[in-house]
């Protein structure tokens, strides 16, 4: 039975980069999501920046921007952190859109109406120089403990001390120095302490892991005692955020309306792909819906959130998966240590994103439990499992069946092997579905030994010295090969372009693997050719060095990034060109394209060939000049824009139906386009 599914990732701040801490929890999303698309159901995966508050708003008035320039900066910079670690979200909106402000003016709305807003009159901080209150986190002074200077207005640094910002000592504004004075001010709030009943119940519902369960029990109390007290959602002018119906100077707190990101960046997805929204939100919905969070914001989605959504008539999460936080070397991250490593950081010195995939999965375990990176362990483990285990059955035995067999397999030897692969698929799939990926890579990984073991006892490369035993070297190697299939196939949700890179360069498939080709058997193989290599620990080295170095670049997007992202001029906008008329340029009919193949060509140096639908009945074939640049099974699926009435052109390799465009000069490119959000293939670009 297949199943509709929705999915999500927490919403990353729009004020900080990517880093490694960060990717635990997308990596570990995008496995799951991807392993249940493997099972042919229909899962829809989305995510957004968080782009409200305070830090966000001060952050751009120091760097003298729009906070709108800034949270654009951040957004294409995440986009493009998580497309180079293969995280594949359906949508990656906004938390400031149209959608989300419609839909939390509306959630808010239904909740006063079914009588769970009040307002309260409170004192807070007020900075009397920028006119403004002060979150917690903006105050700072001497720790009441241990009179360390300069520590922030919840918690000390030095002692560890936790306190609120009245009882600092000489309390100073972090934003103007100024000393904060009280000042009342009105705030409204969510009647949290009305809803403990409804949340014992639904913690009680299976939502929940038991940790978590058991987090939520400490903070509601027993049954009959009320210990929540009701949720301050406004905050005064000025604020980034969205304005409060019928309030006017009073702001959505943050948290409000970021989670209700979640919606609105689906409602984005619906609008493009004409789904239905109320399918998936509607109180009486069928459809599944899935949160994966860290454990620091359980308190945000399994008591404010499953509140919000109950009281303004929308159906709850199925479950709320929450993770432990990442450490590097056995400590938290750490700037001095160069252990506090960026997503751009990692990618630029380890390069290959499917490392790091491999070894947060042998360590996640659907726990809450922190997770460990540690440097060494990560190049050995990598090395060992990926090139010793698994890729040394192919690159072992491959060579074999290209030499004495012309490529071919022997289906005989390889069918008894099928029920093998599905029964021993079911456990790794429960261990999948469980997000024990860890007892998943275990299970796969003994796969390899099993195997490997059996091929260093026949020894083909004994047997292939020996003309009369061509029939027992066929046997064993083509067994292996229908191992490296299935390894494949246990190992794509976190290996997707591997695995993808065996399917169709190997196997020469038309597609990435399934999790049905498990009772398949190959026919035959493509020439071997290197497809993970070893991971050399000086990367690693170099990496932690350059975070050591970089202390003061730490700042994510600089100053200069966002003017740059928004002022950016073409170089050449001011060469005088000879003028065309529009007829001109309508004659040139650009449309959008889907890449839905792409190769290299046998004996080409630039080109790659390119299967592109256009809407067409037939895609079309096309030789870019490209291959310099990319990777082509990375460009697979990705939209393009070409001009489809190009006369065809006869090349050497074969005909070529029309041009992809791309952008070069002399320092860089070629870089293909990519049409915005929403595009569909054939679409006429004009
Ligand atoms: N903006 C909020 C989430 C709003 S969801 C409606 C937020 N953003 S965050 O950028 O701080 O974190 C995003 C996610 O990454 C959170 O789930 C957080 O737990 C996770 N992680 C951030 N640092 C992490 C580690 N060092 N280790 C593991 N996960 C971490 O919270
Ligand atoms: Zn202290």
């Amino acid at each position: 039975m297949t199943k509709k599914i929705l999915v999500t990732s927490a919403l990353p701040y729009a004020n900080g980069s990517i880093h490694l801490g960060h990717l635990v929890e997308y990596i570990q999303t995008d496995i799951w999501v991807r392993f249940q698309k493997m099972q042919g159901h229909t899962v829809h995966y989305v995510c957004a920046d968080d782009t409200h508050g305070t830090p966000i708003m001060l952050r751009a008035e120091k760097e003298g921007v729009t906070p709108e320039a800034l949270i654009d900066a951040v957004h294409k910079e995440h986009s493009k952190d998580f497309a180079d670690f293969l995280v594949e979200f359906d949508n990656y909106h906004s938390t400031n859109s149209s959608e989300n402000k419609e839909l939390s003016q509306t959630i808010y709305k239904a909740l006063k109406a079914n009588g769970k807003i009040a307002s309260k009159t409170i004192e807070q901080y007020f900075d009397p120089v920028k006119n403004m209150f002060l979150p917690d986190r903006f105050i700072k002074g001497e720790c009441p403990k241990c009179h360390a200077k300069d520590q922030y207005g919840d918690s000390c640094e030095v002692c560890g001390a936790t306190y609120s910002p009245t009882e600092l000592i000489n309390p100073f504004s972090a934003v103007s120095g100024a000393t904060p004075v009280r000042k009342e001010t009105e705030h409204y709030f969510f009647k949290l302490s009305e809803c403990s009943d409804f949340l014992r119940e639904w913690t009680r519902s299976g939502t929940l892991q038991a940790e978590a369960a058991n987090k939520m029990t400490e903070w509601l109390g027993e049954a009959g005692e009320n210990k929540l007290s009701d949720w301050d959602i406004s905050r005064d002018a000025p604020y980034f955020g969205f304005e409060i119906p019928d309030a006017p100077g009073k702001y959505f707190y943050v948290w409000l309306d970021a989670p209700i990101g979640y919606m609105a960046s689906f409602k984005n997805l619906c609008a493009k792909k004409g789904l239905d929204f109320n399918e998936y939100w509607a109180k009486d919905s069928k459809t599944e819906l899935y949160h994966f969070i860290g454990k620091d914001i359980l308190y945000f989605h399994a008591l404010f959130w499953p509140a919000t959504l109950e009281y303004s008539g929308y159906r709850k999460p199925t479950q709320i998966f929450a993770h432990g936080f990442l450490t590097v070397n056995g400590e938290k991250m750490s700037k001095s240590r160069g252990t506090f490593i960026t997503a751009r950081s990692y990618l630029e010195h380890v390069k290959n994103p499917e490392y790091l995939r491999y070894y947060y999965a042998a360590k996640l375990n659907g726990t809450m439990e922190d997770i460990d990176l540690n440097l060494e362990d990560f190049v050995a483990r990598v090395n060992s499992d990926l090139v010793g285990k698994y890729i040394n059955i192919a690159s072992r035995c491959a060579g074999f069946i290209t030499k004495f067999f012309d490529g071919k397999l022997n289906i005989e030897s390889m069918k008894p092997l099928v029920a093998d692969a599905l029964g021993q698929g079911v456990l790794i799939k429960e261990s999948y579905e469980a997000r024990n990926y860890a007892k998943a890579i275990r299970d796969i990984m003994d796969v390899a030994d099993r195997v490997n073991l059996e091929i260093a006892n026949i020894a083909p490369w004994v047997l292939a010295k020996d003309e009369s035993k061509r029939a027992e070297l066929h046997d064993i190697c083509s067994k292996a090969m229908h191992y490296v299939q299935t390894i494949s196939i246990y190992l794509a949700p976190v290996l997707p372009l591997v695995s993808r890179k065996i399917a169709r360069e190997f196997f020469g498939m038309d597609r990435d693997f399934l999790w049905s080709d498990l009772s398949e058997v190959p026919k035959s193989i493509n020439t071997y050719q290197h497809i993970i290599t070893r991971l050399d620990s000086k990367h690693i080295d170099a990496m932690v060095e350059a975070n050591k170095e970089s202390l003061q670049a730490a700042a994510p997007v600089t100053h200069s990034q966002v003017h740059h992202a928004q002022a950016q001029q073409p170089a050449a906008a001011d060469t005088m060109v000879e003028h065309i008329s529009i007829d001109d340029f309508t004659k040139v009919n650009l449309v959008i394209a889907k890449i839905v193949n792409a190769e290299h060509v046998e004996g080409a140096e630039k080109l790659l060939k390119l299967t592109l639908d256009i809407g067409e009945a037939k895609p079309r074939q096309v030789f870019a000049g490209i291959k310099s640049a990319y990777d082509p099974m990375t460009l697979i699926g990705r939209l393009t824009v070409m001009v489809a009435n190009l006369a065809p052109r006869k090349m050497k390799f074969g005909l070529s139906e029309g041009m992809v465009l791309a952008a070069s000069d002399e320092q860089g490119g070629p870089f293909i386009l990519s049409p915005d959000n929403g595009a569909r293939p054939g679409m006429r670009v004009k």
